[in-house]
């Protein structure tokens, strides 16, 4: 059980090797990609939190068998055909990708789904998923007209089309190639901007029917291959201790065997362009994921812009930056950024609100946020049920000289239950 309440003492620098649990985005696609497969599949260290879980779960639900062994998932795939009707609704919890990307493939299933989450994911936009799949032919609603869930799918069969995505988004984009594999002709998914590809990368190399040209995405009918993946550590949790490292004078850290995907480093380049010591290493490669390490030592930081395409590929790290930006001489912005209103909580107003309790000032914008760093101090920081606030708080916290609090930690169970003692073991002491 993790304690609600979190004490990080004063600053100790980052130090020492790290292997970080699978990437989140990885885990869930690999989960689904074996239970669309036929023959069992193995998937070792697989993201260890809930939003995963709710996946497996999920396709547990739907008649996948999935065993775990001495830490291996073998998940017995039979092909889509194989799912069943659950028997009752799939709790999809705090997870997004869960609900939106298994839309997509329930899309065709003859039979009748129903995805709910948690408080916070019924406020989040489902109608950027339900519309198009409506359009393939799919029986899908919601709440508001399909716009919230809970979600009921009745699906069936489905058209393949050319769908021009609204907003670069990596559910999405994933959801409709999901459908793709299961309808009748040419599915084809065009994004505005790029967003995470692990779902075009990984079918690809499992030998589906799914083709890139620059941002466009072609599927057919087809299903991957059995495969055996040991899932890359997530960069996205490789940020906060990467911003760790950097704020906290005599930080040095490697993480080790971590996803490299290119449109998941984008906060590496922030990083470097604000005076951060921070490489990576790309060592080989699993199911067509580039996979490495991750160098990082303390540095001075200087205020940078992050904006335009950029934001993408740094969305998920932006709570993180925003602790950097904290510690670094000057005003950074982040510009085009209306996505973070959308996200497990509101991360412009809860980032703004957690900066301004560290004394850091940040004007919140609709696309973003101004924030001048400066001399922040320890305090009462909050989740706001947002594993990624809690997390960044974390970090900060650990730069301060004098204990900080952080109410709400057990947020952090939804992508990294076991933060608080990899950063205790890198601190070289336990906290409370
Ligand atoms: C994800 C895509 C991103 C990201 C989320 C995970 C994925 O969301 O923020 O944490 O695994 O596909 P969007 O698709 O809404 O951009």
């Amino acid at each position: 059980m993790i304690a609600d309440d979190l004490v990080v003492g004063g600053a100790r620098p980052l130090r020492g090797t790290l292997r970080l649990p699978g990437d989140k985005s990885i885990s869930h696609r690999a989960l689904i990609f074996a239970a669309l497969a036929s023959g069992p599949s193995t998937v070792t260290h697989l993201a260890t939190g809930d939003d995963v879980r709710a996946t497996r779960t999920a396709l547990e639900q739907l008649g996948v068998p999935i065993t775990a062994r001495a830490g291996a998932y073998e998940i017995v795939g039979r092909g889509i055909d194989a799912w069943h009707e659950p028997a009752t609704v799939i709790d999809c919890a705090n997870s997004g990708t869960t609900m939106r990307v298994l839309a997509g493939a329930l899309a065709s299933r003859p039979f009748l789904s129903v995805l709910d989450g948690d408080a916070s994911l019924r406020t989040r936009p489902m109608g950027r998923v339900v519309g198009p799949l409506r359009a393939m032919g799919a029986d899908i609603d919601g709440r508001d007209g399909g716009e919230h869930a809970p979600l009921t799918i009745r699906g069936g069969p489905l058209t393949g089309m050319r769908h021009e995505l609204p907003v670069a988004s990596a559910q999405v984009k994933s959801a409709l190639v999901l459908a793709g594999l299961a309808a009748s002709g040419r599915t084809e998914i065009v994004s505005p901007g790029v967003s995470r590809d692990h779902t075009e990368r990984m079918l690809a190399a499992l030998g589906a029917p799914v083709t890139v040209d620059g941002r466009t995405v072609r599927v057919e009918a087809g299903a991957p291959g059995r495969f055996v993946i040991d899932v890359p550590g997530d960069p996205s949790s490789a940020a906060f201790f990467a911003v760790g490292a950097a704020i906290t004078p005599g930080s040095e850290i490697v993480v080790e065997h971590l996803s490299c995907n290119p449109t998941r480093l984008g906060f590496v380049t922030v990083l470097q362009r604000m005076g951060a010591d921070i490489e990576v290493r790309v060592t080989g490669e699993e199911c067509g994921e580039p996979v490495g390490e991750l160098h990082v030592r303390s540095s001075a930081l200087r205020a940078t812009e992050i904006g335009g395409d950029e934001i993408a590929n740094v969305i998920d790290e932006i709570p993180a930056l925003a602790v950097a930006a904290a510690f670094a001489d000057g005003v950074t912005e982040v510009r085009d950024a209306q996505e973070l209103a959308v996200k497990e909580s509101d991360r412009i107003s809860t980032v703004r609100s957690e900066l301004a309790a560290m004394g850091v000032a940040a004007e919140a914008r609709a696309d973003g946020l101004s924030i001048r760093g400066g001399h922040p101090r320890p305090g009462a920081f909050r989740s706001h049920g947002d594993h990624r606030i809690a997390m960044a708080a974390a970090v900060a916290a650990n730069a301060l000289d004098g204990a900080s609090t952080i109410s709400g930690w057990r947020a952090v169970a939804s992508s990294y239950p076991g933060f608080i003692d990899d950063l205790s073991r890198l601190r070289g002491a336990p906290d409370s």
